[in-house]
């Protein structure tokens, strides 16, 4: 499938989500390509008269919020935001998620766990049997020492562990961190490896979103499909 009919069903599947969204709701608003999509669509509804207030998860999203006439409720609010819609890099037959392919997934992460909703659009060619393989684990680490709490994390995993770089230096997040992308073959307990990731020093988050999706909507050839998780 080529990226322009790829794109055509993020699109599809993003409108879909945003019509998730009632007047008057704060929103959390993903980043990435099919999240662009959703921003457009909550634009739309705000120029037809809806009143809604965002929280972006990115300086991208942000910009493109403003862009597209979405108020957006500051960084240092105590926010209560009723929707996060977002995008995910893969998603498995649980709705567990690995994202942080566009390295947002800290601040993503805090919005979706501040979410009452937690809304997760992709196209049907993110959806795996099970997580990791053709997708390697972003997880954000302190710069300080980077190298050594790579080395554990290659020895919890047994995993070769990439410290992703821009423009030749490292990558560095908004929150001025590294990402490490972890080629991991088969996570088999996604729970249980998010966990042991978060005690190693240095790792300030991992892109595994598990048990947090409680919206699926998948834009697919044959249309959109969405799913409800089953009760937590
Ligand atoms: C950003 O860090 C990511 O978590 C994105 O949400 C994820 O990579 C999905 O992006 P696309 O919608 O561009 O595929």
């Amino acid at each position: 499938m080529i990226s322009d009919d790829l794109d055509q069903l993020k699109k599809t599947a993003a409108t879909e989500a945003a019509q998730f969204i009632r007047n008057g709701m704060v929103v959390g608003l993903g980043t990435g390509s099919t999240a662009k999509h959703m921003i457009r669509a909550l634009g739309e509804k705000v120029r037809a008269g809806m009143t809604l207030r965002g929280v972006p998860t990115s300086q991208e999203t942000a910009a493109l919020a403003k862009q597209a006439g979405i108020p957006l409720l500051e960084a240092d609010n105590r926010w209560e935001i009723d929707v996060a819609i977002d995008g995910a890099d893969q998603v498995d037959p649980q709705f567990n998620l690995i994202k942080g392919g566009g390295g947002a997934l800290l601040k993503e992460k805090i919005v979706a766990s501040s979410a009452k909703q937690f809304i997760v659009v992709v196209d049907h060619t993110k959806q795996v049997p099970i997580l990791g393989g053709s997708f390697p684990l972003p997880i954000e680490v302190i710069p300080f020492g980077w190298g050594s709490t790579a080395r554990e994390i290659e020895s919890l995993t047994k995993s070769r562990v990439v410290l992703r770089e821009r423009n030749g230096g490292p990558f560095l997040t908004e929150a001025g961190h590294f990402i490490v992308d972890v080629h991991l073959d088969r996570i088999t307990q996604p729970g249980e490896l998010e966990t042991a990731l978060n005690l190693i020093p240095g790792v300030v988050e991992t892109g595994l979103f598990v048990g947090r999706t409680d919206v699926l909507i998948i834009g697919t050839p044959q249309g959109v499909r969405t799913v409800h998780a089953p009760r937590k």
